[in-house]
C-alpha cells in the first residue's frame, strides 16, 4: 500500500487491534442466536468495546484531537480542526444476524475536509483505504470506480428506511422510480461498505437518506480517490451530522439524481 500519512497509519493500526476482539465477538453470535436471550445486549456491548479500543488507540497519539463517534458522541468538542469520525460497527443488524457484511469505519477530517479514511470488514479481511492525492486501495491493490455510463445498465445500492422514519413513503417512491430505471437495486445493510463497493466498481452508484456522518465519512475520501463522485442533497444546516448521500462512479451521477427527483430516464 502506498499510503503513508501518520493519520492513515494510526487508523489502520487501531482498526487491526479492534478487529481482533470483533472477530471473536462475531464468533460468539452464532451461539447466542439460538439462546433464549438472543444476541441483542451482547451486540451493543461489542459495539461499545470496539469503539473503546479505537478511541484509546487514537487518543494515545493525539489526546487533543476532536472525535465524533456513534456510541460515545463528541469528544474534545472545541477541536474542530482535527477530528476522527468513527463508526465502530457499521452494519450492526447484519452483525446481530451473523451476516459478515459489516465494517469498522474511521475518517480523519482536517479543517472540515476528510483527508483519509479506512473501512475494514474484518470477516472478509477487506480493508478499503484512501488518502487525499494518493489514490484508494482495497488491501494492496489500487481500486477504481466502474466505467458504466448508462443508468439502465447500472447496479445501484441503497438502504433504509428505518422503522421509525417519518419519510417512508418518499423513500419507497424513490426506490420504485430508481428500480424501474436501472438494471437492479441492492440493499446490503452497511452504508460504509456500500460506498466502498462503489469505489471498487462492485456497485455503479448508491443513494440513501437519513444517514449519519459517521456512516459515510471514510467513504467520502475512498470514493473520491477511486475516481467517483459524492454529493449530499437536501442538507439541513441545523443538523450537520445528518446526511442524504448520492455516491456514484461519476458517469451516472446526474442520471441517478434525476431518478431521485422522480424523472424517468428516456
Ligand atoms: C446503519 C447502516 C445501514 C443504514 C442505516 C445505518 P449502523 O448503521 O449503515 O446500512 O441503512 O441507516 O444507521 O446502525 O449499523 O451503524
Ligand atoms: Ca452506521
Ligand atoms: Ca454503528
Amino acid at each position: 500500500m502506498r499510503l503513508n500519512s501518520p493519520q492513515i497509519n494510526l487508523i489502520t493500526k487501531a482498526c487491526m487491534k479492534a478487529s481482533r476482539s470483533l472477530i471473536r465477538d462475531f464468533g460468539e453470535i452464532e451461539n447466542l442466536q439460538v439462546s433464549e436471550k438472543g444476541p441483542g445486549d451482547f451486540v451493543s456491548s461489542a459495539d461499545k468495546r470496539t469503539e473503546k479500543i479505537l478511541i484509546d488507540e487514537l487518543q494515545k497519539a493525539h489526546p487533543e484531537y476532536g472525535i465524533i463517534t456513534e456510541e460515545t458522541g463528541t469528544i474534545n468538542k472545541s477541536n474542530v480542526k482535527n477530528r476522527w469520525i468513527i463508526d465502530p460497527i457499521d452494519g450492526t443488524m447484519n452483525f446481530l444476524n451473523s451476516i459478515p457484511q459489516f465494517a469498522i469505519s474511521i475518517g480523519y477530517e482536517e479543517d472540515g475536509e476528510i483527508k483519509c479514511g479506512v473501512i475494514f470488514n474484518p470477516i472478509m479481511n477487506e480493508m478499503f483505504c484512501a488518502e487525499k492525492g494518493n489514490g484508494a486501495y482495497l488491501n494492496n491493490s489500487r481500486i477504481r470506480v466502474s466505467k458504466k455510463k448508462k443508468i439502465k445498465e447500472a447496479l445501484i445500492a441503497t438502504g433504509g428506511p428505518r422503522e421509525t422514519s417519518k419519510i417512508k413513503d418518499k423513500i419507497f417512491s424513490e426506490y420504485i422510480n430508481v428500480s424501474n430505471n436501472v438494471s437492479n437495486v441492492r440493499k446490503f445493510g452497511s452504508a460504509a461498505l456500500d460506498v466502498a463497493y462503489v469505489a471498487c466498481g462492485r456497485f455503479d452508484g448508491y443513494w440513501q437518506r437519513e444517514l449519519n456522518y459517521w456512516d459515510i465519512a471514510a467513504g467520502i475520501i475512498i470514493l473520491k480517490e477511486a475516481g467517483g463522485f459524492v454529493d449530499f442533497f437536501e442538507e439541513d444546516l441545523n443538523l450537520p451530522l445528518k446526511k442524504n448521500i448520492l455516491a456514484t462512479n461519476s458517469n451516472i451521477h446526474d442520471q441517478l439524481k434525476e431518478l431521485i427527483n422522480k424523472k424517468d430516464i428516456e
